[in-house]
């Protein structure tokens, strides 16, 4: 067993609690290789934002559990180095989907985990979060939990209004299973193609799709009915049009790619949503600087030289998201 706490990490609790208090979100990005961990600290570090180091199943599978913890102990020492006195970090099981797993994650030194059991009917839902819950509050490691069904990897059928969190099970579902955050729908969707064409509207002078908005009147009604809860929005990247054409113009093909504007994100921070997950966007970052310089210098073969431009673009992206997008700069 490895308390969290020696490790140099906190868990979510008073930094919600901060957040919501004051108006802004903490990111919650996704790390699965040295260069993104890197770059998501160094962000943080120079901006002073508080920030959630998120450990997903396909991060698991690709880098094994054990070394990212390893790593993000790393990073706390490295915050400490790059002139971050009291790194405010938090080590997060994104998505998972057993007792057995979170209870992995609580008994290694993770400092929050996610027990997405949103696909599970209603009270199967409660009793295994409930359950989760129990463990890892012993430990004092925080807990979110989801209600409602996003589209994308969690539904293979694309996202339709019943899958919206239903707001009048709210109250019942975070008393019973003592959660600490909850990840709720609204609209929101993993990857980088969260509406189909059909879904949007097109601007005639640019001709890109426009999406439709986030369902605010739900958030709206969860929050009247869950004063001052912590709420978790999944699904968030934008998808950078900037990258997409980089991506583009060097060979990819992503038609079509939408995701959510910032200025919807930039309104949730300001309210009860204090966590906001962001994967996609990174991904769109490195790969479109990977293509453009080995695009532009065929003769390249080191990978520090085209992994190290895709750090500096994740960077420069997760700079933008916490001072522009969710206002998290200056709290840590
Ligand atoms: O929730 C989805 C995240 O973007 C992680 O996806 O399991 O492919 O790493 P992944
Ligand atoms: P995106 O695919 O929109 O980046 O969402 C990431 C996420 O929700 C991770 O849990
Ligand atoms: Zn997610």
């Amino acid at each position: 067993m490895v308390s969290y706490k020696e490790l140099g990490l906190v868990n979510t609790r008073e930094m919600f609690a901060k957040a919501i208090k004051g108006g802004y979100a903490i990111p919650a990005f996704n790390f699965n290789n040295m260069e993104q961990l890197q770059a998501i600290i160094k962000a943080a570090a120079e901006t002073k934002s508080p920030v959630i180091l998120q450990v997903s199943k396909g991060a698991r599978n690709y880098a094994n559990q054990t070394l990212l913890r390893y790593m993000a102990q790393g990073a706390v020492e490295y915050a400490k180095e790059l002139g971050w006195e009291k790194p405010q970090i938090v080590l997060h099981l994104d998505h998972g989907d057993s007792f057995e797993l979170c209870k992995s994650c609580v008994d290694f030194g993770f400092s929050s985990v996610m027990i997405d059991a949103s696909a599970l009917p209603y009270e199967e839902n409660i009793a295994l979060t409930k359950k989760v819950v129990e463990y890892a509050h012993q430990f004092d490691v925080t807990v979110e939990a989801e209600l409602g069904v996003l589209a994308g990897v969690e539904d293979e059928v694309s996202s339709a209004v019943s899958h919206y969190t239903k707001p009048e099970e709210v109250v019942d579902f975070a008393t019973r299973t003592g959660c600490d955050s909850l990840a709720i729908s609204i609209g929101t969707s993993h990857g980088a193609y969260k509406f189909t064409p059909e879904q949007c509207t097109r601007d005639p002078k640019t001709g890109k799709l426009v999406p439709p908005p986030l369902a605010f009147d739900v958030l709206d009604a969860i929050m009247e009915q869950l004063p001052g809860f912590p709420i978790v929005l999944h699904g968030s990247s934008s998808v950078p049009q900037e990258y997409v054409d980089i991506i583009n113009h060097f060979g990819g093909k992503l038609p079509d790619a939408v995701g959510i504007p910032e200025e919807q994100l930039r309104k949730a921070s300001e309210s009860a949503v204090c966590k906001i997950n962001i994967d996609s966007d990174s991904r769109l970052a490195f790969t479109a600087a990977v293509r453009k310089v080995l695009a532009e210098k065929p003769g390249e073969f080191d990978p520090r030289k085209y992994c190290g431009v895709a750090r500096d673009y994740m960077e420069d992206l997760y700079k933008h998201k916490i001072i522009d997008v969710l206002g998290s700069d200056g709290k840590a």
